[in-house]
């Protein structure tokens, strides 16, 4: 009878605050023990060479998702954790989408049924709220809370999926008062709006004015007022898929005021720019997301802001939609920048891409880059310690990084549904050689060994500051407490 189920032997443990050598057991889908010479197992893996890195937490991807615009993502949740694993990651938490009209409770039922079946790694569900009735905002959203989903996303542009700055005052109380994490698209929709009616107008259709018609204005403006609305309330608010380098210093500003503020980025806005939707004829495109990629000086300021703190999550904003009528052009070969889907792919590549050109570049230690892609994505939405440490007692999971292994990028090696990759060509140093998700490993050598079904849903605890006791008014500029409201 051996001690462990599995020892992964001689590795160099990584976590967000250090690196050290050490051995990790594993007993039924937990690390059991640190250290060395830990006894025997039913498995030992020789990690020698490699970094032990906590598995990747995903914290924003759409997956087997109905657009605003009911057009399905290309993934399911079957391919799209599948994808995920392959990439490193063993949590990710895709999207319960509300859409007008329908109940959030029936939205989390759907998602739960859909994903339950066909998910190979651990998730747990944001919600996405486009329609905060009073029943949602009174009953259904605090007792979803208390069931477990405490992060929601409201969206300040899309016809079909924005909410007013009153509708968002309103959320944000429920999150605080119920202790949930509120994520904000940030780009004003009446700029958009106005400035694509015009390029239409004009004749300019072609998927370069996506980019034109969601200007860094657009995005730096509504992220401000978000901030200021979280700051009226005084709740938490976590600004997801940053581009534009003014709404990065708007964060860092607010964060640096003490402010409850959050930020996220995605590789799009590190490795894409505006050029790559002028590509020729509809190969643009495959580059159409919003907020859109900018250009490489606005790259190098969102660089800056994974290492000063401006952001704390890494998350893919994985959006596939195929380059045919199911997806992007499912308004013809021909179709306007208004009328492609909006996304890109990017579950898989999201640890290889931050790995390579990250920690490999020097841009970033290897301790921020666990910090961005697991740590504090589990720890801010409440999935710590069980996601993104590898303290005892923790979840074993695990990607066994190999920091010199380098392979080209193309979209066969990749295991989405997506058709492409915005990232073909290039050349990334560091991938994972094995995944380990609660103690079973789900890829092995290029190999998947998990079985359909396998992940679990991840019950999550709401937040609540001291409850009761919030702190009466401390910031000057609100010139009421917010604990009136
Ligand atoms: O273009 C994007 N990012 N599509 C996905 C939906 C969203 O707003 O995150
Ligand atoms: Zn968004
Ligand atoms: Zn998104």
């Amino acid at each position: 009878m051996s001690d462990y189920d599995l020892i992964v032997r001689g590795g160099t443990l990584v976590t967000a605050s250090e690196s050290f050598a050490a051995d990790i057991a594993v007993k039924d889908g937990r690390i059991a023990a640190l250290g060395k010479e830990l006894g025997s197992a039913g498995r030992i893996i020789d990690a020698g060479g490699l970094l032990v890195l906590p598995g990747g937490v995903d914290a924003h991807c759409h997956v087997e998702q109905e657009s605003s615009t009911r057009i399905w993502t290309a993934d399911d949740f079957y391919s799209g954790s599948v994808s995920a694993a392959f990439g490193g990651t063993t949590t990710f938490l895709p999207f319960a989408a509300q859409h007008r009209g329908q109940s959030l409770r029936d939205v989390v039922k759907d998602a739960q049924e859909r994903c339950a079946p066909k998910a190979v790694i651990d998730y747990a569900f944001h919600l996405i709220i486009s329609d905060p009735t009073a029943q949602v905002l009174g009953q259904e959203l605090p007792a979803l809370i208390q069931d477990g989903y405490t992060s929601f996303k409201v969206y300040m542009t899309y016809d079909q999926l924005k909410i007013d700055d009153r509708q968002i005052l309103d959320v944000l109380c429920v999150a605080r008062d119920h202790g949930a994490v509120t994520m904000i698209h940030a780009e004003n929709n009446d700029v958009i709006s106005w400035i694509s009616e015009r390029l239409l107008e004009r004749g300019h259709g072609a998927p370069k004015y996506h980019a034109v018609s969601h200007p860094r204005i657009a995005e730096s403006e509504a992220t401000s007022r978000a901030i200021q609305l979280a700051r009226l309330v005084d709740t938490k608010l976590l600004i997801v898929h940053v581009s534009a380098p003014e709404a990065a210093d708007a964060i860092l500003a607010a964060r640096n005021a003490g402010l409850k503020i959050y930020g996220e980025t995605c590789p799009q806005y590190l490795f894409l720019t505006a050029e790559d939707l002028d590509r020729q004829g509809m190969e643009g495109a495959k580059f159409c997301c919003s907020p859109p990629p900018r250009d490489e000086a606005g790259q190098a300021a969102i660089w800056r802001g994974l290492k000063n703190g401006t952001f704390q999550v890494f998350s893919s904003d994985h959006a596939p939609y195929r380059m045919d009528e199911s997806g992007k052009l499912k308004h013809g070969p021909k179709a306007n920048f208004k009328q492609i889907a909006n996304g890109v792919p990017g579950l898989e590549l999201r640890l290889p891409l931050l790995f390579s050109e990250g920690v490999g570049k020097g841009r970033l230690t290897v301790n921020e880059f666990v910090a961005l892609t697991s740590a504090n994505p589990a720890r801010i939405y409440g999935l710590h310690p069980r996601k993104g440490s590898l303290a005892v007692g923790a979840d074993a999971d695990l990607a066994l990084w190999d920091p010199a292994w380098q392979r080209r990028v193309t979209y066969d090696l990749l295991h989405d549904n997506a058709g492409y990759t915005p990232y073909e060509g290039m050349t990334l140093t560091g991938w994972p050689r094995f995944v380990i998700s609660r103690g079973r490993v789900i890829v092995e050598e290029e190999a998947l060994q998990a079985e359909r079904g396998s992940g679990l849903f991840l019950d999550r605890t709401p937040e609540i500051e001291a409850a009761g006791h919030r702190e009466p008014e401390l910031d000057p500029a609100r010139n009421f407490g917010a604990e009136l409201l």
